[in-house]
């Protein structure tokens, strides 16, 4: 990497940076693997109905709850077996969602509904997940770096040796 790229990717980083930390709706970060949890806080009374959804999935949710259970029917394949509430009884009003094994693909605005009995379904907030490669991706490059210099060593070795034995042998005619 150039010095040229080297600065501008910093540059880049650190708008990058900027622009996350200020984003409107709170953000969290998680690497590919990890389990995270979304958290969302409802007025604690009676809650029916929690129905948790990211705009891009359309009709399809993350996690329906509703009739005292789970519903994997209106539930977006890719988040199958992978989502759950924190807490199934929601003391405190507390609908948090935990998301296991994230990937890249989960990355987006999640929007956290409730009803209340005898209410309409209301959204609370959105949380923003942002799924990112771990920045240790860039070690291959000095994986690589230090692989082409070892190859370089070995060449300049043999160059040397080469250069010897040629070197030796032309004396040894003169003689
Ligand atoms: C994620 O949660 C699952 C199920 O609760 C658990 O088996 C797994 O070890 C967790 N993974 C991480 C990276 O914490
Ligand atoms: C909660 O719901 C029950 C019925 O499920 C109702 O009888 C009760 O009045 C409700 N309480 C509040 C505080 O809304
Ligand atoms: C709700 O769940 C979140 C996520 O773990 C936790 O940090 C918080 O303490 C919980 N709140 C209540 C009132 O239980
Ligand atoms: C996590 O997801 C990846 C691919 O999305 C899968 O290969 C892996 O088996 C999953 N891990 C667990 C513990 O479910
Ligand atoms: C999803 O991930 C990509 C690649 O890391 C990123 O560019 C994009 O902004 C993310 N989208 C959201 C909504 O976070
Ligand atoms: C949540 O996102 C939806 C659309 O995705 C938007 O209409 C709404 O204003 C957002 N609400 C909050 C509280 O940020």
């Amino acid at each position: 990497m150039s010095a040229v790229t080297a600065s501008l990717c910093s540059t880049l980083l650190f708008v990058g940076l900027f622009v996350f930390v200020s984003a409107d709706p709170e953000t969290i970060t998680a690497e590919p693997g990890q389990n995270v949890t979304l958290t969302c806080q409802a007025p604690n009374n009676n809650i029916t109905v929690v129905k948790w959804s990211r705009a891009d999935l359309g009709e399809q949710c993350v996690l329906l709850y509703r009739d005292e259970q789970l519903d994997p029917e209106h539930q977006h394949p890719s988040f199958k077996n992978r989502v759950d509430l924190q807490d199934r009884e929601m003391k405190n009003g507390n609908v948090s969602l935990i998301l296991n094994n994230v990937t890249t693909a989960d990355n987006g605005t999640y929007e956290c509904h409730v009803q209340k009995y005898g209410d309409s379904l209301k959204l609370i907030s959105n949380i923003t997940l942002s799924v990112v490669d771990p920045p240790g991706q860039t070690a291959g490059d000095t994986g690589k770096k230090s692989g082409g210099l070892i190859v370089g060593l070995i060449v300049f070795v043999f160059v040397v040796i080469a250069v010897v034995i040629v070197v030796v042998v032309n004396c040894r005619e003169r003689k």
